[in-house]
């Protein structure tokens, strides 16, 4: 039989009746686009991430962009970002004209590595023809990057910060979500993701009610904000004062209605991801070349179980063979992908392209049976290549 790589299904059998009625409200209420919801989820989100600001939106490749636009970063701004990632991270920047540069990841964590992040900032600055304004760090694979060791970096160079939390929503590094270092946190709810819905949507978090406001108005195509139209008088609906050029970025009411039911077996469900990392780690010991190695007091989502194995393809087809599925997350670097080869990668990316010859992914929920999970580590271990 075959194993699911995420089960969306166990999960729906738990949140049915919850999510049926929450679905069945918005249908009663009518109000399908900004309905009750949204606010209701957004408050909730930002008391889950421990921050008084969210602001929904429609994917989280928008989130991305959001605080790019809300910051006025634009041509001749550079924007740090690892190549080890999804094209989100660094497709937004030349959305806004700004240029990413590509920095190295560590070899254990595979999150940005703080020592190359500064030695491409110090040789961006040299070279002079770019301004550093912006780091983006991932957390890749579901673990917060090294937060302190950025967020250091980001105040000695006068550098915003976002943390890309697409993957990593809920993580927390010594008991604190990413936003406790960054200027912006963002996350997808795209159905895989550790918190997804059933279609796309996307958030931001922030401490500050200025930007949240700067956001709110790009995601309804530049709209007035409460600052823009203070004492000035006119006789229409603000809505239709435009004083910057946004986009449509709203997050469905039917999406926001259906995440607030699965934001409360959130926490549960990251626990559970935890046993299951817990148990690969264990019975995966010794027959590959590494399990996934969390930073020091960290603790992941596991939207991934990577590991890495020196005949990843050849373990991939060994798996297919007994209906296991497996996934590369990611055979392409961003710096070798035709449209970002041209950007600048200042000090070299060995270890991005090393990793992307060994990492393999394996089935990854909160609701893998122990039995199921014992299937995948046998014949992980029976592989002889
Ligand atoms: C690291 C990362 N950033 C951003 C995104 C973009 O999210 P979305 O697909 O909701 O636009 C993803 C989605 O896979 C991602 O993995």
């Amino acid at each position: 039989m075959s194993l699911a790589f995420i089960d969306l299904a166990a999960q729906q059998r738990r949140l049915k009746p919850a999510i049926d009625a929450a679905i069945a409200k918005v249908l009663a209420h009518g109000g399908y686009v900004m309905g009750p919801e949204v606010a209701a989820f957004e408050k909730a989100l930002a008391d889950f991430g421990g921050v008084g600001r969210a602001l929904s939106c429609a994917n989280g490749t928008d989130a991305l962009v959001l605080p790019l636009q809300a910051w006025g970063v634009g041509p001749g701004d550079a924007v740090f970002c690892p190549s080890f990632t999804f094209t989100a991270t660094p497709e937004i920047v030349p959305w806004v004209g700004a240029t990413p540069v590509f920095v190295d990841i560590l070899s254990d964590t595979f999150n940005i590595d703080p020592a190359a992040l500064e030695a491409a900032i110090e040789s961006i600055k040299a070279e002079g023809k770019l301004t550093p304004k912006v780091v983006i760090a991932v957390d890749l694979f579901g673990q917060p990057a090294d937060y302190p060791a950025i967020r250091a970096i980001c105040d000695r160079h006068g550098l915003k910060l976002i943390a890309d939390s697409a993957q990593g929503f809920g993580c927390t590094l010594s008991g604190r979500h990413p936003i406790a270092w960054a200027d912006a946190a963002t996350t997808s709810f795209f159905p895989a993701k550790p918190l997804g819905c059933y279609g796309d949507g996307g958030a931001v978090l922030t401490k500050s009610d200025a930007d949240r406001e700067r956001m709110d108005s790009f995601r309804v195509h530049g709209k007035a904000t409460r600052s823009d139209i203070e004492g000035v008088t006119f006789d229409h609906d603000p809505k239709y004062f435009n004083f910057r050029i946004g986009r449509n970025s709203r997050l469905d009411t039917l999406q926001a209605a259906i995440l607030i039911e699965k934001l409360i077996v959130f926490a549960d469900e990251i626990e559970a991801r935890n046993r299951v990392a817990d148990r690969y780690a264990a019975g995966l010991q010794g027959h590959v070349l590494a399990t996934p190695a969390v930073i020091d007091g960290g603790v992941s989502v596991w939207a991934q179980y990577t590991i890495e194995h020196a005949d990843r393809d050849g373990l991939a087809a060994h798996l297919r063979a007994q209906g296991i599925p497996s996934a590369v997350y990611y055979p392409i670097p961003m710096h070798k992908q035709g449209p970002y080869a041209g950007f600048p990668q200042p000090n070299g990316l060995p270890v991005t392209e090393a990793k992307a010859e060994t990492v393999i992914s394996l089935p990854m929920h909160p609701y893998l049976e122990p039995a199921d999970q014992d299937r995948v580590i046998a014949a992980i271990a029976g592989y002889k290549g």
